[in-house]
């Protein structure tokens, strides 16, 4: 595994290797079996794999602590190496954002307005699309993948990737949980072992809400009191639950067909999100 810091170098690298077919895995480290598996998906169809490592400034809310983001890049590589990756491309932020940067990519619409970008301000996805698009044209994989957890960010990262015309496909990859059900998160290093025990909540109100549908309940607002009542514990704060249309995100009334259960709360300083698809057929 080569360890490349400069876009230049990326480029040169790349060039020979086109030809056997590029997957690429852009991360922001601290990795995890979730990071894990989308690199087993790009390791399985690909000739080489590429994985980026990249804390992206632009995308992280006032509020939050960029600086507390879980960083170990040693073990970052001994994990990257043993997942068969071929370049690792951890930049410092100046290779990103040269002295002078301007441009910005925005994606429009519910995709990038509701839910977290509601919840998190226009910054964090305008953040996100910039840094996925100048790693996808520097890169210029043949696929990128990207994690289902984190579904509204793979809408978005499919949106912009139609409407720039960039030549990736956009694989999106299944949530990797722990055996109580909670997603795999770097986030969640920063609980408690009380508040830990709290996030376990999250997912059980996706199975409430499964149970329902599964029950014959159709009627959004009865499935979002269901796994409302999971989460109504002392120390959880809920930022929105919400039952919506998998790919507009338009708020659903009546679940008749697949529709995406969207939840992020908050555990003391963690904020963790998760979703689930509610199939009635
Ligand atoms: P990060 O949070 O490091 O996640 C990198 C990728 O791993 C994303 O596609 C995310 O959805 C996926 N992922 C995270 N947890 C997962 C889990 N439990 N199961 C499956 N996949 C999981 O998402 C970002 O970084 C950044 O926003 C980025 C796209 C790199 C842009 O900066």
């Amino acid at each position: 595994m080569r360890i490349i810091r400069t876009a230049a170098e990326l480029r040169a690298r790349l060039e020979p290797l086109r030809s056997g077919g590029i997957g690429f895995v852009p991360t922001m480290g601290a990795l995890h079996e979730g990071h894990l598996s989308l690199l087993r998906a790009a390791r399985a169809a690909h000739g080489t794999v590429v994985l980026s490592i990249f804390v992206n400034p632009a995308q992280f809310d006032r509020g939050e602590d960029l600086a507390a983001y879980p960083r170990d890049e040693a073990r970052d590589i001994e994990l990257a190496e043993a997942s068969g990756v071929d370049l690792l491309f951890a930049p410092e932020a100046g290779e990103i954002y040269p002295p002078g940067f301007r441009t910005t990519v925005s994606v429009g619409g519910a995709v990038a307005e509701s839910l977290e970008g509601a919840a998190r301000g226009r910054a964090h996805f305008d953040g996100v699309a910039t840094v996925v698009s100048k790693l996808l044209i520097l890169v210029r994989p043949d696929a990128a993948y990207f994690g289902r957890k984190d579904f509204q960010q793979l809408l978005l990262v499919r949106r912009l990737v139609a409407d720039l015309g960039l030549p990736t496909r956009i694989v999106g990859c299944p949530t990797v949980r722990e055996p109580d059900g909670l997603a795999r998160s770097s986030r969640n290093v920063g609980l408690g072992p009380e508040e830990r025990r709290l996030a376990a909540a999250v997912p059980a109100a996706l199975s409430a809400a499964v149970a329902a549908v599964r029950q014959g309940v159709a009627d959004a607002e009865e499935i979002r009191i269901r796994a409302g009542r999971a989460l109504d514990r002392p120390g959880l704060g809920v930022e929105y639950l919400a039952l919506v249309h998998p790919e507009t995100l338009e708020p659903v009334a009546v679940v008749t067909a697949p529709t995406v259960l969207a939840v992020a709360v908050r555990i003391g300083a963690t904020r963790l999100i998760d979703n689930e698809l509610l199939d009635p057929a």
